[in-house]
Protein backbone atom coordinates (compact mmCIF):
# COMPACT_ATOMS: atom_id res chain seq x y z
CA UNK A 1 0.00 0.00 0.00
CA UNK A 2 1.22 3.32 -1.14
CA UNK A 3 2.87 5.56 2.25
CA UNK A 4 0.83 8.46 1.64
CA UNK A 5 -2.68 8.79 2.71
CA UNK A 6 -3.20 12.27 0.93
CA UNK A 7 -1.20 13.81 -2.31
CA UNK A 8 -2.18 17.10 -3.99
CA UNK A 9 -0.38 18.03 -6.92
CA UNK A 10 -0.56 20.78 -9.53
CA UNK A 11 -3.22 22.43 -7.21
CA UNK A 12 -4.55 26.08 -8.81
CA UNK A 13 -7.40 28.07 -7.86
CA UNK A 14 -8.81 31.57 -8.47
CA UNK A 15 -11.77 32.86 -6.86
CA UNK A 16 -13.90 33.97 -9.57
CA UNK A 17 -15.11 36.73 -7.41
CA UNK A 18 -12.25 38.68 -7.12
CA UNK A 19 -9.84 37.40 -9.16
CA UNK A 20 -7.54 36.34 -6.19
CA UNK A 21 -5.13 33.43 -7.66
CA UNK A 22 -5.25 31.60 -3.94
CA UNK A 23 -3.18 28.56 -5.20
CA UNK A 24 -0.34 28.21 -7.84
CA UNK A 25 0.47 25.05 -8.41
CA UNK A 26 0.47 23.81 -5.17
CA UNK A 27 1.78 20.48 -3.71
CA UNK A 28 0.75 18.86 -0.52
CA UNK A 29 1.67 15.29 0.68
CA UNK A 30 0.84 13.54 3.64
CA UNK A 31 2.05 10.20 4.76
CA UNK A 32 -0.15 8.02 6.21
CA UNK A 33 -0.31 8.34 10.16
CA UNK A 34 1.93 11.01 10.56
CA UNK A 35 1.31 14.67 12.29
CA UNK A 36 1.35 16.81 9.57
CA UNK A 37 1.53 20.72 10.13
CA UNK A 38 0.21 22.84 7.10
CA UNK A 39 2.13 26.85 7.56
CA UNK A 40 2.07 29.72 5.80
CA UNK A 41 1.15 33.63 6.48
CA UNK A 42 -2.66 34.84 6.49
CA UNK A 43 -4.39 34.50 2.96
CA UNK A 44 -1.43 32.40 1.65
CA UNK A 45 -3.77 29.69 0.77
CA UNK A 46 -4.08 26.77 3.49
CA UNK A 47 -7.61 26.82 4.27
CA UNK A 48 -8.19 27.45 0.05
CA UNK A 49 -6.01 23.58 0.01
CA UNK A 50 -8.25 22.17 2.51
CA UNK A 51 -11.59 23.42 1.57
CA UNK A 52 -10.72 22.10 -1.82
CA UNK A 53 -9.82 18.72 -0.04
CA UNK A 54 -12.62 18.50 1.52
CA UNK A 55 -15.16 19.51 -1.64
CA UNK A 56 -15.76 22.57 -0.56
CA UNK A 57 -14.32 24.62 -3.07
CA UNK A 58 -13.25 23.11 -6.78
CA UNK A 59 -9.78 23.27 -8.04
CA UNK A 60 -9.46 25.11 -11.09
CA UNK A 61 -6.20 22.38 -11.92
CA UNK A 62 -4.64 19.50 -10.23
CA UNK A 63 -4.85 16.22 -9.04
CA UNK A 64 -5.97 14.20 -6.02
CA UNK A 65 -4.81 10.81 -4.51
CA UNK A 66 -6.02 9.28 -1.69
CA UNK A 67 -4.35 6.47 -0.22
CA UNK A 68 -2.52 6.16 -3.58
CA UNK A 69 -5.48 6.29 -5.95
CA UNK A 70 -6.69 9.13 -7.86
CA UNK A 71 -10.10 10.98 -6.70
CA UNK A 72 -12.82 13.48 -7.82
CA UNK A 73 -13.77 14.95 -4.36
CA UNK A 74 -17.26 17.47 -5.32
CA UNK A 75 -18.67 17.54 -1.93
CA UNK A 76 -18.37 16.84 1.63
CA UNK A 77 -20.48 14.04 1.57
CA UNK A 78 -17.38 12.65 -0.84
CA UNK A 79 -14.80 13.37 1.63
CA UNK A 80 -16.16 11.90 4.36
CA UNK A 81 -16.92 9.10 2.48
CA UNK A 82 -13.08 8.90 1.57
CA UNK A 83 -12.51 9.36 5.31
CA UNK A 84 -11.83 12.97 5.28
CA UNK A 85 -13.15 15.33 7.55
CA UNK A 86 -12.13 19.08 8.65
CA UNK A 87 -12.81 21.42 11.45
CA UNK A 88 -12.67 24.42 10.21
CA UNK A 89 -11.50 27.30 11.43
CA UNK A 90 -14.73 29.01 12.50
CA UNK A 91 -16.93 26.73 14.31
CA UNK A 92 -20.36 25.68 12.15
CA UNK A 93 -22.75 24.89 14.85
CA UNK A 94 -25.77 24.94 15.82
CA UNK A 95 -25.73 27.41 19.17
CA UNK A 96 -29.52 26.09 20.23
CA UNK A 97 -28.76 22.70 19.48
CA UNK A 98 -27.49 20.15 21.95
CA UNK A 99 -24.23 18.86 21.87
CA UNK A 100 -24.92 14.84 20.66
CA UNK A 101 -27.86 16.82 17.73
CA UNK A 102 -24.68 18.82 16.65
CA UNK A 103 -22.40 15.47 16.33
CA UNK A 104 -24.74 13.17 14.68
CA UNK A 105 -26.66 16.17 12.28
CA UNK A 106 -26.93 14.87 8.47
CA UNK A 107 -26.07 11.86 9.37
CA UNK A 108 -28.56 10.51 12.29
CA UNK A 109 -29.17 6.85 13.41
CA UNK A 110 -32.56 6.52 12.00
CA UNK A 111 -34.85 3.61 13.73
CA UNK A 112 -36.65 1.13 11.25
CA UNK A 113 -39.28 3.62 10.63
CA UNK A 114 -36.95 6.60 9.70
CA UNK A 115 -37.95 8.92 12.29
CA UNK A 116 -34.04 9.83 14.00
CA UNK A 117 -33.68 7.78 16.98
CA UNK A 118 -32.80 10.60 19.29
CA UNK A 119 -31.68 8.00 22.01
CA UNK A 120 -29.08 5.86 19.77
CA UNK A 121 -27.89 9.36 18.56
CA UNK A 122 -26.87 10.51 22.60
CA UNK A 123 -25.46 6.64 23.22
CA UNK A 124 -23.53 6.68 20.47
CA UNK A 125 -21.85 10.62 21.03
CA UNK A 126 -21.43 9.47 24.60
CA UNK A 127 -19.66 6.39 23.58
CA UNK A 128 -17.88 8.08 21.19
CA UNK A 129 -16.57 10.88 23.81
CA UNK A 130 -15.74 8.34 26.07
CA UNK A 131 -13.29 6.33 23.92
CA UNK A 132 -11.45 9.36 22.49
CA UNK A 133 -11.19 11.14 25.48
CA UNK A 134 -13.12 14.13 24.11
CA UNK A 135 -15.20 14.38 27.65
CA UNK A 136 -18.24 16.30 26.86
CA UNK A 137 -22.20 16.46 28.24
CA UNK A 138 -23.99 15.28 25.17
CA UNK A 139 -27.25 16.94 26.67
CA UNK A 140 -25.97 20.23 26.96
CA UNK A 141 -26.30 23.27 24.56
CA UNK A 142 -24.03 24.09 22.00
CA UNK A 143 -25.04 28.21 23.55
CA UNK A 144 -23.62 27.02 27.17
CA UNK A 145 -19.80 25.73 26.04
CA UNK A 146 -16.48 27.30 26.27
CA UNK A 147 -14.50 27.72 22.74
CA UNK A 148 -12.65 24.33 23.83
CA UNK A 149 -15.46 22.68 24.47
CA UNK A 150 -17.04 23.39 20.99
CA UNK A 151 -13.77 22.48 19.23
CA UNK A 152 -14.19 19.09 20.67
CA UNK A 153 -18.05 18.95 19.79
CA UNK A 154 -16.60 19.55 15.78
CA UNK A 155 -13.75 17.18 16.31
CA UNK A 156 -16.59 14.51 17.54
CA UNK A 157 -18.39 15.52 14.77
CA UNK A 158 -15.72 14.66 12.00
CA UNK A 159 -15.07 11.46 14.16
CA UNK A 160 -18.40 10.55 14.07
CA UNK A 161 -18.29 10.63 10.72
CA UNK A 162 -15.54 7.58 10.19
CA UNK A 163 -12.53 9.96 9.21
CA UNK A 164 -9.36 8.51 9.08
CA UNK A 165 -7.73 11.82 7.83
CA UNK A 166 -8.63 14.33 10.40
CA UNK A 167 -8.17 17.99 8.93
CA UNK A 168 -7.70 21.16 12.04
CA UNK A 169 -7.99 24.62 10.31
CA UNK A 170 -5.79 26.89 13.20
CA UNK A 171 -7.38 24.17 16.25
CA UNK A 172 -5.05 26.07 18.98
CA UNK A 173 -5.70 29.74 17.97
CA UNK A 174 -8.59 29.97 19.96
CA UNK A 175 -7.96 28.04 22.82
CA UNK A 176 -5.87 28.57 26.36
CA UNK A 177 -3.16 27.34 27.13
CA UNK A 178 -4.41 24.09 29.35
CA UNK A 179 -7.11 23.58 26.52
CA UNK A 180 -4.19 23.67 24.30
CA UNK A 181 -2.51 20.79 26.28
CA UNK A 182 -5.77 18.28 26.26
CA UNK A 183 -5.73 19.02 22.21
CA UNK A 184 -1.88 17.68 21.65
CA UNK A 185 -2.82 14.69 23.73
CA UNK A 186 -6.45 14.35 21.39
CA UNK A 187 -4.61 14.71 18.51
CA UNK A 188 -1.84 12.30 19.83
CA UNK A 189 -4.42 9.72 20.38
CA UNK A 190 -6.03 10.01 16.91
CA UNK A 191 -2.46 9.23 15.01
CA UNK A 192 -2.40 5.98 17.99
CA UNK A 193 -5.78 5.15 16.52
CA UNK A 194 -4.05 5.03 12.87
CA UNK A 195 -5.39 8.39 11.94
CA UNK A 196 -3.54 10.79 9.91
CA UNK A 197 -3.61 14.13 11.13
CA UNK A 198 -3.02 17.46 8.90
CA UNK A 199 -2.49 20.74 11.71
CA UNK A 200 -2.82 24.48 10.37
CA UNK A 201 -1.03 26.75 12.70
CA UNK A 202 0.58 29.82 13.03
CA UNK A 203 2.10 28.81 16.62
CA UNK A 204 5.68 28.17 15.52
CA UNK A 205 6.58 26.66 18.82
CA UNK A 206 3.04 24.62 18.49
CA UNK A 207 4.33 23.44 15.13
CA UNK A 208 7.73 22.24 16.16
CA UNK A 209 5.88 20.28 19.31
CA UNK A 210 3.48 18.21 17.74
CA UNK A 211 4.14 17.88 13.93
CA UNK A 212 6.16 15.57 12.22
CA UNK A 213 6.04 16.83 9.03
CA UNK A 214 5.39 20.25 7.88
CA UNK A 215 4.57 22.11 4.36
CA UNK A 216 5.30 25.61 3.99
CA UNK A 217 3.05 27.61 1.90
CA UNK A 218 3.45 31.30 0.05
CA UNK A 219 1.51 33.18 -2.08
CA UNK A 220 0.03 30.04 -3.11
CA UNK A 221 2.92 28.38 -3.86
CA UNK A 222 4.31 25.57 -1.84
CA UNK A 223 7.91 26.68 -0.43
CA UNK A 224 9.19 23.55 1.04
CA UNK A 225 8.28 20.57 2.61
CA UNK A 226 9.67 17.54 4.60
CA UNK A 227 10.44 15.97 8.08
CA UNK A 228 10.27 18.44 11.25
CA UNK A 229 13.84 17.63 12.24
CA UNK A 230 14.95 19.25 9.31
CA UNK A 231 13.75 22.15 10.86
CA UNK A 232 13.32 25.08 12.76
CA UNK A 233 11.79 27.60 14.36
CA UNK A 234 13.43 30.47 12.84
CA UNK A 235 13.83 28.41 9.35
CA UNK A 236 9.88 27.62 9.23
CA UNK A 237 9.31 31.80 10.12
CA UNK A 238 12.09 32.72 7.66
CA UNK A 239 10.20 30.46 4.71
CA UNK A 240 6.83 31.68 5.23
CA UNK A 241 6.90 35.80 5.30
CA UNK A 242 10.46 35.79 3.37
CA UNK A 243 11.78 37.67 6.36
CA UNK A 244 12.87 37.36 10.23
CA UNK A 245 10.54 38.85 12.53
CA UNK A 246 11.51 39.24 16.45
CA UNK A 247 8.40 39.72 18.34
CA UNK A 248 9.63 41.04 21.34
CA UNK A 249 9.34 44.26 22.11
CA UNK A 250 10.80 46.90 24.27
CA UNK A 251 7.72 48.03 25.94
CA UNK A 252 8.20 52.33 25.88
CA UNK A 253 8.63 53.29 28.98
CA UNK A 254 5.60 55.81 29.81
CA UNK A 255 4.90 58.25 32.76
CA UNK A 256 2.02 57.40 34.30
CA UNK A 257 -0.83 59.54 35.03
CA UNK A 258 -4.47 59.60 36.16
CA UNK A 259 -6.46 56.45 35.80
CA UNK A 260 -8.30 56.19 32.88
CA UNK A 261 -10.26 53.48 33.82
CA UNK A 262 -11.66 52.79 37.08
CA UNK A 263 -13.77 49.64 38.47
CA UNK A 264 -14.59 49.92 41.51
CA UNK A 265 -15.96 46.59 44.10
CA UNK A 266 -17.44 44.89 40.65
CA UNK A 267 -20.00 41.87 40.58
CA UNK A 268 -21.30 40.21 37.50
CA UNK A 269 -23.69 37.48 37.63
CA UNK A 270 -23.32 34.55 35.37
CA UNK A 271 -25.41 33.67 31.95
CA UNK A 272 -28.29 32.43 33.78
CA UNK A 273 -28.16 35.20 36.59
CA UNK A 274 -28.17 32.80 39.33
CA UNK A 275 -23.83 32.99 40.48
CA UNK A 276 -21.64 35.40 40.87
CA UNK A 277 -18.88 35.03 37.77
CA UNK A 278 -17.34 38.36 38.82
CA UNK A 279 -16.83 38.62 42.67
CA UNK A 280 -16.25 42.17 44.02
CA UNK A 281 -13.12 43.14 41.62
CA UNK A 282 -11.42 46.65 42.25
CA UNK A 283 -8.86 47.81 39.64
CA UNK A 284 -7.04 50.88 37.99
CA UNK A 285 -5.51 51.02 34.69
CA UNK A 286 -3.41 54.57 34.14
CA UNK A 287 -2.99 56.38 31.23
CA UNK A 288 0.23 55.01 29.34
CA UNK A 289 -0.21 51.74 30.79
CA UNK A 290 -0.82 48.11 29.60
CA UNK A 291 -2.72 46.06 32.55
CA UNK A 292 -2.61 42.49 31.49
CA UNK A 293 -5.30 40.21 32.81
CA UNK A 294 -3.98 36.47 33.29
CA UNK A 295 -5.90 33.47 34.79
CA UNK A 296 -6.86 30.44 33.45
CA UNK A 297 -10.35 30.55 31.62
CA UNK A 298 -13.38 30.19 32.85
CA UNK A 299 -12.23 32.09 36.17
CA UNK A 300 -14.57 35.46 35.21
CA UNK A 301 -12.25 37.16 33.27
CA UNK A 302 -14.67 36.86 30.17
CA UNK A 303 -17.55 38.66 32.16
CA UNK A 304 -15.66 41.00 33.39
CA UNK A 305 -14.75 42.17 29.88
CA UNK A 306 -18.67 41.66 29.32
CA UNK A 307 -19.44 44.08 32.02
CA UNK A 308 -16.93 46.85 30.96
CA UNK A 309 -18.09 46.85 27.13
CA UNK A 310 -21.86 46.91 28.08
CA UNK A 311 -22.57 43.15 27.16
CA UNK A 312 -23.17 42.38 31.00
CA UNK A 313 -25.54 43.91 33.03
CA UNK A 314 -23.49 44.54 36.40
CA UNK A 315 -24.99 43.47 39.48
CA UNK A 316 -22.90 45.91 42.03
CA UNK A 317 -19.83 48.37 41.90
CA UNK A 318 -19.01 50.58 39.07
CA UNK A 319 -17.16 51.49 36.37
CA UNK A 320 -15.35 54.94 35.25
CA UNK A 321 -13.90 56.01 32.40
CA UNK A 322 -11.60 59.22 32.45
CA UNK A 323 -14.00 60.04 35.51
CA UNK A 324 -17.28 59.33 33.81
CA UNK A 325 -19.47 57.02 35.07
CA UNK A 326 -20.28 54.09 32.64
CA UNK A 327 -21.84 51.41 34.78
CA UNK A 328 -25.28 51.08 33.10
CA UNK A 329 -24.31 53.57 29.68
CA UNK A 330 -25.49 51.88 26.51
CA UNK A 331 -22.89 50.60 24.14
CA UNK A 332 -22.62 53.81 22.43
CA UNK A 333 -22.33 56.09 25.16
CA UNK A 334 -19.63 53.80 26.45
CA UNK A 335 -17.73 54.46 22.97
CA UNK A 336 -18.60 58.42 22.86
CA UNK A 337 -16.94 58.20 26.84
CA UNK A 338 -13.73 56.96 24.94
CA UNK A 339 -13.71 53.28 25.52
CA UNK A 340 -12.89 50.88 22.33
CA UNK A 341 -12.83 47.20 22.29
CA UNK A 342 -11.71 44.01 20.22
CA UNK A 343 -13.74 41.13 21.31
CA UNK A 344 -12.42 37.56 21.15
CA UNK A 345 -15.26 36.43 19.06
CA UNK A 346 -14.10 38.72 16.17
CA UNK A 347 -16.66 36.83 13.96
CA UNK A 348 -19.78 36.53 15.99
CA UNK A 349 -19.45 40.07 18.01
CA UNK A 350 -16.97 41.97 16.22
CA UNK A 351 -17.68 42.02 12.26
CA UNK A 352 -20.52 41.71 10.44
CA UNK A 353 -19.32 39.19 6.84
CA UNK A 354 -21.62 39.92 4.82
CA UNK A 355 -20.81 43.38 4.85
CA UNK A 356 -17.79 45.16 2.56
CA UNK A 357 -14.23 45.97 4.65
CA UNK A 358 -15.60 49.82 4.19
CA UNK A 359 -19.09 49.50 5.83
CA UNK A 360 -17.19 47.29 9.12
CA UNK A 361 -14.69 50.29 9.23
CA UNK A 362 -16.86 52.95 9.34
CA UNK A 363 -19.78 51.18 11.26
CA UNK A 364 -19.03 54.01 14.79
CA UNK A 365 -18.05 56.47 12.76
CA UNK A 366 -20.23 57.10 10.14
CA UNK A 367 -22.52 59.68 12.03
CA UNK A 368 -19.74 61.96 12.25
CA UNK A 369 -18.83 64.96 10.53
CA UNK A 370 -15.82 63.25 8.46
CA UNK A 371 -18.14 60.59 7.27
CA UNK A 372 -21.45 62.29 6.73
CA UNK A 373 -22.93 65.36 5.45
CA UNK A 374 -26.78 66.43 6.00
CA UNK A 375 -27.15 62.57 6.62
CA UNK A 376 -25.56 61.30 3.83
CA UNK A 377 -22.50 58.92 4.12
CA UNK A 378 -19.46 60.75 2.16
CA UNK A 379 -18.70 57.51 0.60
CA UNK A 380 -15.48 59.01 -1.34
CA UNK A 381 -14.05 60.06 2.76
CA UNK A 382 -15.03 56.66 3.96
CA UNK A 383 -13.44 54.84 0.86
CA UNK A 384 -9.91 56.78 1.13
CA UNK A 385 -9.68 56.36 4.96
CA UNK A 386 -10.26 52.00 4.50
CA UNK A 387 -8.12 52.37 1.82
CA UNK A 388 -5.47 54.17 3.82
CA UNK A 389 -5.89 51.77 6.69
CA UNK A 390 -6.03 48.21 4.00
CA UNK A 391 -2.11 49.82 3.22
CA UNK A 392 -1.28 50.23 7.08
CA UNK A 393 -2.66 46.48 8.18
CA UNK A 394 -1.68 44.61 5.18
CA UNK A 395 -5.31 43.50 4.51
CA UNK A 396 -4.94 41.61 1.81
CA UNK A 397 -7.59 42.08 -0.26
CA UNK A 398 -9.01 43.17 -3.35
CA UNK A 399 -10.23 46.70 -2.57
CA UNK A 400 -12.25 48.30 0.07
CA UNK A 401 -16.00 46.94 -0.62
CA UNK A 402 -14.66 43.91 -0.65
CA UNK A 403 -17.49 41.48 1.82
CA UNK A 404 -15.24 40.70 5.04
CA UNK A 405 -16.63 37.44 5.18
CA UNK A 406 -14.90 35.88 1.71
CA UNK A 407 -11.47 37.34 3.11
CA UNK A 408 -8.73 35.05 4.81
CA UNK A 409 -9.38 34.40 8.52
CA UNK A 410 -6.15 36.38 10.01
CA UNK A 411 -7.26 39.21 7.41
CA UNK A 412 -10.79 39.39 8.97
CA UNK A 413 -8.72 39.54 12.28
CA UNK A 414 -6.86 42.87 10.35
CA UNK A 415 -10.14 44.53 9.64
CA UNK A 416 -11.28 44.40 13.26
CA UNK A 417 -7.93 45.42 14.72
CA UNK A 418 -7.81 48.41 12.30
CA UNK A 419 -11.17 50.12 13.42
CA UNK A 420 -10.60 49.41 16.89
CA UNK A 421 -6.98 50.56 16.90
CA UNK A 422 -7.14 53.33 14.34
CA UNK A 423 -9.59 55.75 16.60
CA UNK A 424 -8.23 57.27 19.19
CA UNK A 425 -9.46 55.82 22.73
CA UNK A 426 -9.32 57.05 26.50
CA UNK A 427 -9.13 53.00 27.10
CA UNK A 428 -8.98 50.11 25.20
CA UNK A 429 -9.95 46.21 26.11
CA UNK A 430 -8.15 44.16 23.91
CA UNK A 431 -9.47 40.17 23.86
CA UNK A 432 -7.10 37.77 22.17
CA UNK A 433 -5.26 40.05 20.00
CA UNK A 434 -3.10 37.88 17.89
CA UNK A 435 -5.45 34.82 17.59
CA UNK A 436 -4.91 33.64 14.04
CA UNK A 437 -2.55 36.14 13.48
CA UNK A 438 0.91 34.97 11.54
CA UNK A 439 4.05 36.61 12.45
CA UNK A 440 4.59 39.71 10.64
CA UNK A 441 0.62 40.51 11.50
CA UNK A 442 1.43 39.44 15.53
CA UNK A 443 4.58 42.07 15.18
CA UNK A 444 2.29 44.76 13.85
CA UNK A 445 -0.22 44.08 16.60
CA UNK A 446 2.35 44.68 19.09
CA UNK A 447 3.58 48.08 17.76
CA UNK A 448 0.18 49.10 17.37
CA UNK A 449 -0.71 48.54 21.05
CA UNK A 450 2.47 50.40 22.14
CA UNK A 451 1.83 53.22 19.99
CA UNK A 452 -1.67 53.57 21.67
CA UNK A 453 0.19 53.27 24.75
CA UNK A 454 2.44 56.20 24.06
CA UNK A 455 -0.32 58.38 23.06
CA UNK A 456 -1.51 58.00 26.67
CA UNK A 457 -4.25 55.46 26.58
CA UNK A 458 -5.19 53.21 29.39
CA UNK A 459 -5.06 49.26 27.74
CA UNK A 460 -6.27 45.92 29.43
CA UNK A 461 -5.44 43.29 27.83
CA UNK A 462 -6.90 40.05 28.73
CA UNK A 463 -5.09 36.83 26.69
CA UNK A 464 -4.68 33.37 26.94
CA UNK A 465 -1.44 33.55 25.78
CA UNK A 466 0.87 34.57 29.14
CA UNK A 467 3.96 35.12 27.08
CA UNK A 468 1.95 37.64 25.27
CA UNK A 469 1.04 39.16 28.46
CA UNK A 470 4.79 38.82 29.48
CA UNK A 471 5.72 41.03 26.11
CA UNK A 472 3.35 43.98 26.40
CA UNK A 473 2.06 44.25 29.99
CA UNK A 474 3.48 46.76 32.58
CA UNK A 475 1.30 45.27 35.14
CA UNK A 476 -0.42 41.88 35.52
CA UNK A 477 -3.35 41.05 37.30
CA UNK A 478 -4.37 37.54 37.79
CA UNK A 479 -7.79 36.32 38.45
CA UNK A 480 -9.08 33.02 39.95
CA UNK A 481 -12.38 32.02 40.67
CA UNK A 482 -14.04 35.63 39.61
CA UNK A 483 -11.97 37.34 42.74
CA UNK A 484 -8.50 38.94 41.69
CA UNK A 485 -5.69 37.21 43.73
CA UNK A 486 -2.60 38.95 42.10
CA UNK A 487 -1.54 42.56 41.16
CA UNK A 488 2.19 42.16 39.74
CA UNK A 489 4.78 44.61 38.49
CA UNK A 490 6.19 43.26 35.09
CA UNK A 491 9.62 44.13 35.50
CA UNK A 492 11.35 41.61 33.69
CA UNK A 493 12.19 38.81 36.85
CA UNK A 494 8.64 37.70 36.63
CA UNK A 495 8.14 33.97 35.60
CA UNK A 496 5.87 32.25 34.11
CA UNK A 497 5.55 29.61 36.95
CA UNK A 498 4.79 32.25 39.39
CA UNK A 499 2.05 33.83 37.48
CA UNK A 500 0.85 30.18 36.96
CA UNK A 501 0.60 29.72 41.11
CA UNK A 502 -1.76 32.33 41.23
CA UNK A 503 -3.69 31.15 38.30
CA UNK A 504 -3.99 27.63 39.81
CA UNK A 505 -5.34 29.42 43.34
CA UNK A 506 -2.57 27.88 44.85
CA UNK A 507 -1.34 31.34 45.88
CA UNK A 508 -2.74 34.73 46.88
CA UNK A 509 -1.44 38.07 47.74
CA UNK A 510 -2.38 39.32 51.33
CA UNK A 511 -4.39 42.45 49.83
CA UNK A 512 -6.50 40.29 47.96
CA UNK A 513 -7.36 37.59 50.76
CA UNK A 514 -11.08 37.66 51.35
CA UNK A 515 -11.46 38.68 54.98
CA UNK A 516 -11.74 35.49 57.01
CA UNK A 517 -9.78 33.31 55.01
CA UNK A 518 -6.34 32.21 57.04
CA UNK A 519 -4.06 31.91 53.62
CA UNK A 520 -5.35 31.28 50.66
CA UNK A 521 -8.45 31.26 48.47
CA UNK A 522 -11.21 29.64 49.75
N1 LIG B 1 -14.61 32.51 -0.62
C1 LIG B 1 -13.64 33.32 -1.07
N2 LIG B 1 -13.89 34.18 -2.06
C2 LIG B 1 -12.94 34.98 -2.52
N3 LIG B 1 -11.67 35.01 -2.08
C3 LIG B 1 -11.34 34.17 -1.10
C4 LIG B 1 -12.31 33.27 -0.52
N4 LIG B 1 -11.70 32.56 0.43
C5 LIG B 1 -10.42 32.96 0.48
N5 LIG B 1 -10.19 33.93 -0.46
C6 LIG B 1 -8.91 34.60 -0.74
O1 LIG B 1 -7.94 33.61 -1.07
C7 LIG B 1 -6.69 33.86 -0.43
C8 LIG B 1 -6.28 32.68 0.42
O2 LIG B 1 -7.17 32.58 1.50
P1 LIG B 1 -7.16 31.39 2.56
O3 LIG B 1 -8.37 31.54 3.39
O4 LIG B 1 -6.96 30.10 1.87
O5 LIG B 1 -5.82 31.78 3.39
P2 LIG B 1 -5.20 31.13 4.73
O6 LIG B 1 -3.82 30.69 4.38
O7 LIG B 1 -6.13 30.13 5.29
O8 LIG B 1 -5.08 32.43 5.66
P3 LIG B 1 -5.35 32.65 7.25
O9 LIG B 1 -4.10 32.23 7.96
O10 LIG B 1 -5.54 34.12 7.35
O11 LIG B 1 -6.55 31.86 7.61
C9 LIG B 1 -6.88 35.15 0.36
O12 LIG B 1 -6.37 36.22 -0.41
C10 LIG B 1 -8.38 35.29 0.50
O13 LIG B 1 -8.78 36.63 0.53
MG1 LIG C 1 -7.27 30.07 7.00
Amino acid sequence: MDELALEMTGISKTYEVNNVRALNNAEFRVKRNSIHALVGENGAGKTTLMKILNGLERADSGRIFVNGEERTIKSARDAFTLGIGMVHQHFRLIEDFAVAENVVLGAEPCGHTGIVDKHAARKRVQKLADDSGLRIDPDVRVSRLSIGQRQKVEILRVLYRGADIVILDEPTSVLTEQEIVDLFSTIRRLKEEGKTVVFISHKLQEIMTISEEVTILRGGVTIDSGSISSFDAKKISFLMVGESVDLKTSRPKTKLEEDALVVDSLRVKDRRGLTEAVKGVSFGVSRGEVVGIAGVSGNGQSQLVEALIGLRGVFEGSIRVDGKDITASSTRRRRECGLAYIPEDRIGAGASVSSSITENIIVDKYHTKTFSRTGWIKYKAARSYCEDLITRFDIRTPGPLFPVGLLSGGNIQKVILARELSSAPSVLIVCEPTWGLDVRSIRFVYDRIDEIKSNRAGILLVSSNLDEILTLADRILVMCSGRLVASLENNGSLTRREIGEYMMGIACQPEFREPGTQNELS
